[in-house]
């Protein structure tokens, strides 16, 4: 997409989006559980979680075709949850995009302005001004059956952001995409937003969709918000086993903590031990928890701790080499950087694991 330097035609302002203890039900089934969520103005914000966990319904909630049992949806200081769809100046875009068949790109997005019965000159300015920003202003007498699936996805948004609505909701909009188109597509609606400034809600079951677009992002499972932060903060300090095995790969190693206040031992089973820095929360029933680049193999820098284990497979990667390691009965992943001309470990050998004990997390369910 081209997008033009200029600032945009269309006007926009960043609102704020406040969920409080929502609760929503489909007949028995609770699908959404004491949802509490706030998303700044202009913010850039992602719902990420595993297919059926709620993602949709929630975002249907906000944009007013669900209705919730108990809790309040603000949107710009407004309580929109009696406001009726239209009322709620929301823009969404579907998974399918939607798209009218028999109509030219430039009517698809002029129908809402149509309905909306604005001056005609005014509908035409914010069509021009909405496919310039998504770089399809050549393509207005096309059909959607002309465009890629890439073009027509572009189409869908150019359609919601031409309503000037107060916040955007995508669900799911890349997934009808194949993956080059994807990474294409997501850069260009990461600038787009940033140009917009409109607060945006990105729904996605794909971590590296939601961590290279998005600012912040809540990771859900089964209905209920497991954590809120930034890509980084998810990765690094995970609240739980769950967030920790959806952004990025997690070794997981059970065991059991030995000792009390500041001189704890987490005692990996049938593998060694290692120091619990002083401070560190250990939750009831907690695992080691450490990501693949963290650790060594066959050798143990100063101040790190060894763990016992044997090489079960390797991957070469290029860059990296990914081992698994059978420590006790699970197989941890370590990734180890490739220097040219170095050998591979041999499969079967006993080996160890240096763990570096701060970049450890000790986590439960
Ligand atoms: N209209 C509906 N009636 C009954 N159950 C539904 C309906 N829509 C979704 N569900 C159920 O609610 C749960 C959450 O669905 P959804 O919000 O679509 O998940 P996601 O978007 O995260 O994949 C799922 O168990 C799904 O089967
Ligand atoms: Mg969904």
């Amino acid at each position: 997409m081209n997008v033009s330097l200029k600032k945009p035609a269309l006007s926009t302002a960043a609102k704020a989006i406040s969920i409080s203890d929502v609760n929503l039900y489909y007949g028995a089934l609770h699908v959404l559980k004491d949802i509490n969520l706030e998303i700044k103005p202009g913010e850039f914000f992602a719902f990420l979680g595993p297919s059926g966990c709620g993602k949709t319904t929630l975002l249907r909630l906000i944009a007013g075709f669900n209705t919730a049992r108990n809790g309040k949806v603000v949107i710009g200081g407004q309580d929109v949850l009696d406001m009726p769809p239209w009322k709620r100046e929301v823009g969404m875009v579907f998974q399918s995009y939607a798209l009218w068949p028999h109509m030219t790109v430039a009517r698809n997005v002029a129908f809402g302005l149509e309905e909306r019965r604005l001056p005609r000159a005014e509908i035409d300015a914010r069509v021009q001004a909405a496919l310039e920003l998504v770089g399809l202003e050549k393509l207005a007498d096309r059909r959607p059956s002309q465009l890629s699936g890439g073009q027509q996805q572009r189409v869908a948004l150019a359609r919601t952001i031409a309503i000037e609505p107060k916040v955007l909701l995508l669900d799911e909009p890349l997934s009808n995409l194949d993956a080059k188109m994807r990474v294409e597509v997501r850069r260009e609606l990461r600038e787009l937003q940033q140009r917009l400034q409109l607060t945006t809600i990105f729904v996605t079951h794909d971590q590296e969709e939601a961590n290279t677009v998005c600012d912040r992002i809540a990771v859900f499972n089964e209905g209920r918000i497991q954590q809120v932060g930034t890509p980084m903060d998810l990765y690094e300090k995970p609240a739980n086993l769950f967030v920790a095995n959806f952004l990025g790969t997690a070794n997981i190693l059970d065991g059991r903590v030995i000792g009390t206040g500041s001189d704890r031992t987490f005692e990996v089973t049938g593998a060694g031990s290692i120091p619990i820095p002083p401070g560190t929360d250990v939750p009831a029933g907690a695992k080691l928890v450490f990501r693949p680049q963290y650790a060594t193999i066959g050798h143990v820098q100063p101040g790190w701790v060894s763990l016992s284990g044997t090489v079960m497979h390797c991957e070469f990667l290029g860059a990296t080499v990914r081992y698994g390691i059978a420590v006790d009965t699970a197989t941890v992943m370590i990734d180890v950087p490739f220097h040219s001309g170095a050998g591979l470990l041999p499969i079967g050998s006993p080996t160890v694991l240096g763990l570096q004990p701060s970049s450890a997390l000790w986590l439960a369910e």
